[in-house]
């Protein structure tokens, strides 16, 4: 089977790691994110994947080539980003299958474990245009959600609401029959969500739902992507591209971990990168020569290439741009973000248990 792999977006809410880095490629678990994604999708069946790139382009054929992971790929850059259904039709000019095939569509930046065979079935079963994984969610009011009739066919496509009428949502895997690609339209901006699913349901044509409520994630801001991260290290999703057992850390060749440190939580510590005496590393991600000083402890964040922790400051969900620099004693926390290369002096103020 072939897939498209939607790739192209700015990564807007995990800026400024996205600044460098395009959010597919940002190290997740020691490797690309996407590694885990072509590896899980060669384990699904998938034999070819087409990129559909826009931002950044150029950077995922430099890492991953003409073949990865057991996967042939091939690589469709939009001129301008065309959004997701534009994206999707645009790289289907790259693609072989005949127009009755199923083609399947890939979010670049989530992370599942549903059965991709199982959802293909349904489709081939229902004859459908187009079959959608739906995932249901404890608080469907943060998503715009999916209803579905008693056959499965997904009745509406409707916005965020306080009040939803289901708790399914639309996890960002779809499979198209290779015709319903190409009947959208051709070099303009597009969204499947907003356009192409309610118009092919107005138009009575069969838009299945495949419910499956196993491990999925979003790992579009900083919070999830830390989540992710760690999910995947710990073991809660199992990834054929994890360089390693799942375990309570991940230290990758070349990082230095001091022996009184304190790294677990599915923290990855990346090559190059180094923890000092002392200091403790809980749930977060370090990217290459990252390094936390003496005393230091850094829980849920992530730390660009190269970012430096001062002595005993501390970090709680907060990212760290590349090069950021926090001074010793700082104390950053709930989503607090630096940009690449900001210095942050050290406090001028000391604490102490009378102050
Ligand atoms: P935010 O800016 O943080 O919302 O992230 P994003 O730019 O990735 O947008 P979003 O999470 O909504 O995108 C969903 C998926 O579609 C991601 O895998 C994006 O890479 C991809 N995507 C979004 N817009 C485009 C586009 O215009 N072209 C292409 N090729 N892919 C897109």
């Amino acid at each position: 089977m072939e897939a498209i792999l939607l790739v192209g977006g700015q990564g807007t809410r995990l800026r400024p790691l996205t600044v460098s880095t395009p959010k597919p490629l940002l190290p997740t678990a020691g490797v690309p994110f996407l590694a885990h994604q072509l590896a899980r999708a060669h384990a699904e069946g998938v034999e070819r994947i087409v990129f559909a790139t826009s931002y950044r382009a150029e950077m995922f054929e430099a890492a991953f080539g003409a073949r990865a992971h057991g996967v042939d790929l091939a690589y469709v850059t939009e001129d301008e980003p065309l959004g997701t259904g534009g994206a999707i039709r645009n790289a289907a000019r790259a693609l072989t299958c005949g127009p009755d095939d199923p083609v399947l569509i890939l979010n670049g930046d989530v992370l599942s474990g549903h059965d991709v065979r199982a959802q293909v079935k349904l489709h081939e079963q229902a004859d459908a245009a187009v079959t959608l994984h739906l995932t249901e969610v404890d608080d469907p009011s943060r998503f715009g959600c999916v209803p579905t009739d008693d056959q499965g066919r997904v009745t509406a496509f409707l916005e965020k609401t306080p009040n939803p009428v289901t708790n399914q949502i639309n996890a960002g895997c779809y499979v198209f029959r290779r015709s319903a690609i190409d009947a959208i339209p051709e070099n303009r901006v597009v969204s499947v969500e907003r356009e192409t699913f309610p118009s092919l349901i107005e138009s009575g044509a069969t838009v299945m739902g495949y419910v499956e409520s196993g491990y999925w994630l979003d790992v579009g801001t900083p919070e999830a992507f830390v989540r992710g991260s760690r999910d995947l290290v710990l073991g809660a999703l199992t990834s054929p591209a994890m360089p390693g057992e799942p375990g309570e850390r991940l230290v990758l060749t070349g990082a230095d971990v001091a022996p009184d440190a304190t790294v677990g939580g599915g923290a990855t510590v990346g090559a190059g990168a180094v923890v000092e005496a002392g200091a403790t590393v809980i749930g977060s991600v370090l990217l290459e020569e990252a390094v936390v000083a003496e005393g230091a402890a850094v829980r849920d964040s992530v730390l660009g290439r190269g970012a430096r922790v001062g002595p005993g400051a501390v970090l709680d969900g907060v990212v760290l741009g590349d090069g950021a620099v926090v001074g010793p004693g700082n104390e950053l926390r709930h989503g607090l973000r630096v940009w690449p290369g900001i210095e942050l002096p050290p406090t001028a103020v000391r604490f102490s248990a009378d102050t």
